[in-house]
């Protein structure tokens, strides 16, 4: 399978954790490499519901590694929450499990900045998963965060704590919000920290070594390429680097050792938290969660929904450098009549076919729509191309070509089995 790098190619929850599961059969190692437990990634074994937060999604696979990169922000009482709840399911973190040295680390202080920040905002709030991520990263490139390595040793984690907890604290009261006990907080970090210890390794070391043996890694990219910090609909967006460069900068793996990206769409669009989203929809949204689907899985929000955004998957094939293309939730559309596919954006007398950089413009954007008949018969069974209704097919191929890159996937529902591969 050689080297690949997983992206979603929307606004999170595309499909990934399904997709990189799928995938993980052909991996020796499976790495996470930006974002946080902001991240839900759903995977189904049979009946059973998995949902990653932190743990890249290839831990369901007995003989598979995982790796949780430098470029992501650790939650550490999160994780050890998340590898504890995996034990009482079954699933064994043991030597399966390596955590960065260097990965960062999200304490009390972020999650209740984050929380305080939101409520400031008011109406112009971003909708955070309120898990502290912002905030995390925020102290990352400020040179001021905690990292894995500081967590491990007692000493100097007491020291540094000590400071950030001054510190932090004079800034809640300034919000009117409670203060931390330092006590509390080093006691019940310290703990997660002697738990966390066996995993901790250099990653970067780890991974190179592995590719001289010609291990074939996967890179599990979290949320999607309009929550990226740079290329997303700022200030809506989420504080790394989503899209497939954030892969290179958050394992230690340069450029050149990629052998391909994986855009992982659905055959709509959806969207959690505020910002932009041309094609919304109500009509869409109601059916969807009609059929008690598009809930989501790290907060339970409802997401809101539209049709399928083309001139969005373009602008993200542009700056992913999309290869292949995963395309999941088709059966969601089984039912209806006609199905509509955006276009391009109308603005100020302007037809634009790229995602201006402006979200007050975006806001503004009208879609343009092109009708496909819809097939109405279930997908859920197929697992050919061929099984698929024409309708569909036809419908699946216009998304791949808008999206100018090569359908690879297809996914008819959350089952493994329930996969077509081309
Ligand atoms: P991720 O964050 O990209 O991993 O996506 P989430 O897991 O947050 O959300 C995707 C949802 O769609 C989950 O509930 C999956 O089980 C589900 N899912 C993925 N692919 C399909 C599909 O082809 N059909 C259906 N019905 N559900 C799917
Ligand atoms: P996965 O990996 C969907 C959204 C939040 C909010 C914005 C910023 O499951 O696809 P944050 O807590 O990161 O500061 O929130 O980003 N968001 C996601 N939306 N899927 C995700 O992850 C997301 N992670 C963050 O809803 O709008
Ligand atoms: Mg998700």
């Amino acid at each position: 399978m050689a080297n690949t790098i997983l992206v979603g190619a929307q606004w999170g929850d595309e499909g990934k954790g399904k997709i990189i599961d799928v995938l993980t059969e052909q991996a020796d190692i499976v790495v996470r490499t930006q974002g946080g437990n902001n991240a839900g990634h759903t995977v189904y074994i049979g009946k059973t519901k998995y949902v990653l937060h932190l743990i890249p999604s290839g831990i369901l696979r007995k003989t598979k590694v995982c790796v949780i990169g430098n470029g992501v922000v650790i939650d550490p009482v999160g994780l050890v929450g998340e590898i504890e709840g995996l034990a009482k399911i079954g699933v064994k973190v043991q030597e399966n499990l390596l955590i960065s040295e260097t990965a960062h680390l999200v304490l009390p202080y972020h999650r209740e900045l984050d929380e305080q920040r939101e409520i400031l905002k008011g109406k112009n709030k971003i909708g955070t998963t309120k898990r502290g991520i912002g905030p995390a990263y925020g102290d990352k490139a400020a040179r001021v965060g905690l990292r894995m390595i500081d967590l491990i040793n007692p000493v100097r984690f007491e020291e540094k704590l000590k400071i950030k907890i001054k510190e932090n604290n004079e800034v809640l009261k300034a919000f009117g919000a409670k203060p931390l006990s330092f006590k509390k907080v080093h006691d019940a970090y310290r703990a997660a920290g002697d738990k966390l210890k066996p995993f901790v390794a250099n990653t970067v070391v780890y991974l190179h070594k592995a590719m001289q043996k010609q291990k074939d890694i996967l890179f599990e990219g979290a949320q999607g390429t309009f929550l990226d910090i740079d290329h997303g609909t700022y200030p809506y967006v989420t504080s790394s680097n989503t899209t497939a460069g954030g892969a290179c900068t958050g394992s230690g793996v340069a450029p050149h050792r990629m052998d391909r990206v994986m855009g992982v769409m659905k055959a709509y669009t959806t969207r959690v938290g505020e910002g932009p989203l041309p094609s919304e929809n109500s009509e869409i949204a109601d059916m969807l969660h009609g059929m008690g689907r598009e809930f989501g899985s790290t907060t339970g929000r409802a997401r809101r929904c539209g049709w399928f955004d083309s001139v969005a998957t373009r602008h993200a094939t542009m700056v992913n450098g999309i290869d292949d293309l995963a395309v999941t939730n088709v059966d969601g559309l089984d039912t209806l009549e006609v199905i509509r596919v955006c276009v391009g954006y109308r603005v100020g007398g302007k037809t634009l076919d790229y995602i201006p950089n402006d979200v007050e413009v975006l806001a503004r954007c009208e879609p343009v729509y092109v009708d496909f008949p819809g097939w109405k018969v279930s997908t859920t069974k197929a697992r050919r191309w061929k099984d698929l209704p024409p309708r569909a097919r036809t419908y699946l191929q216009a998304l791949a070509e808008l999206t100018q890159a090569k359908l690879a996937i297809v996914s008819v529902g959350p089952a493994r089995e329930q996969t077509i591969m081309l």
